[in-house]
């Protein structure tokens, strides 16, 4: 079991790049979903009688949404590459992290254990179905393909609460300072 917290700069770097990337595929990919989404934007373009046609409006529409997409198809390269870098880590160093598989641990560390694999079963999840998504792959179950990978809206931000939560419980218990050493290391 590892649940030493010494974070080398590798690591340090791993987990912020992940944590940036993260951040920029929820935002994303949520706006694309809904905020700034296809039928949003259509709605808007058509309440303020322009006189479009159905196929000018959704040029205005894709023409809107390419810079900020090309945020998502950037930082999904970024995180994948993060992902295998930290696959290679973890086979090559230990997992650094409790294993959950192991017994016999003080239940917060199954916890702990359980959050993360959850958060790279889900990342490559995600992963798998993007790339099928952009290269076209699989092209007979496309809606199920790009509803899987929609689960991001939800799996993400739970994430983020178990972690937040985790650390927040970390810092007020055994592991005072944790959070200084993810950033600065010991
Ligand atoms: C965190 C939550 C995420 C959300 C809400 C999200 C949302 C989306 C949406 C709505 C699409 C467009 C699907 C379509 O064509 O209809 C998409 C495409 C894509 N996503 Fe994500 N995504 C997320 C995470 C990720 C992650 C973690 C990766 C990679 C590691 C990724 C990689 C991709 C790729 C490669 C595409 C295809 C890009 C293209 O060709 O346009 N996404 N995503
Ligand atoms: C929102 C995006 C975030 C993601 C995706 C993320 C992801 C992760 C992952 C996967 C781990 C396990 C480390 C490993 O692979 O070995 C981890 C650990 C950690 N993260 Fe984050 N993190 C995020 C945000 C944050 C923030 C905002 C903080 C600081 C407040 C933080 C502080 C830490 C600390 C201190 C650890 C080590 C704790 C431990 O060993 O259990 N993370 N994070």
């Amino acid at each position: 079991m590892n649940t030493e917290n010494k974070f080398t700069l590798l690591h340090r770097l791993l987990h912020w790049i992940m944590v940036v990337s993260m951040s920029v595929l929820f935002i994303t990919g949520f706006l694309r979903m809904y905020w700034m989404g296809k039928q949003a934007v259509l709605d808007v373009l058509s309440s303020q009688n322009l006189g479009l046609t159905s196929d000018q409006a959704k040029d205005v529409y894709k023409a809107l949404r390419e810079p900020m997409w090309q945020w998502h198809e950037v930082f999904a390269n970024v995180m994948i590459l993060a992902f295998l870098a930290r696959m290679i880590y973890m086979l090559s160093k230990g997992i650094r992290f409790p294993n959950p598989f192991k017994k016999g641990m003080p239940i917060k560390y199954y916890l702990q254990g359980f959050t993360y694999i959850y958060f790279y079963t889900f990342v490559l999840i995600s992963a798998v179905t993007g790339i099928c998504i952009e290269k076209g792959f699989f092209i007979q179950w496309e809606d199920t393909i790009e509803a899987v990978h929609k689960w991001g809206i939800y799996w993400f931000p739970i994430f983020v609460g178990l972690h937040i939560v985790g650390v927040v419980l970390a810092e007020l218990s055994d592991k005072k300072g944790i959070t200084s050493k993810m950033i600065g290391g010991d």
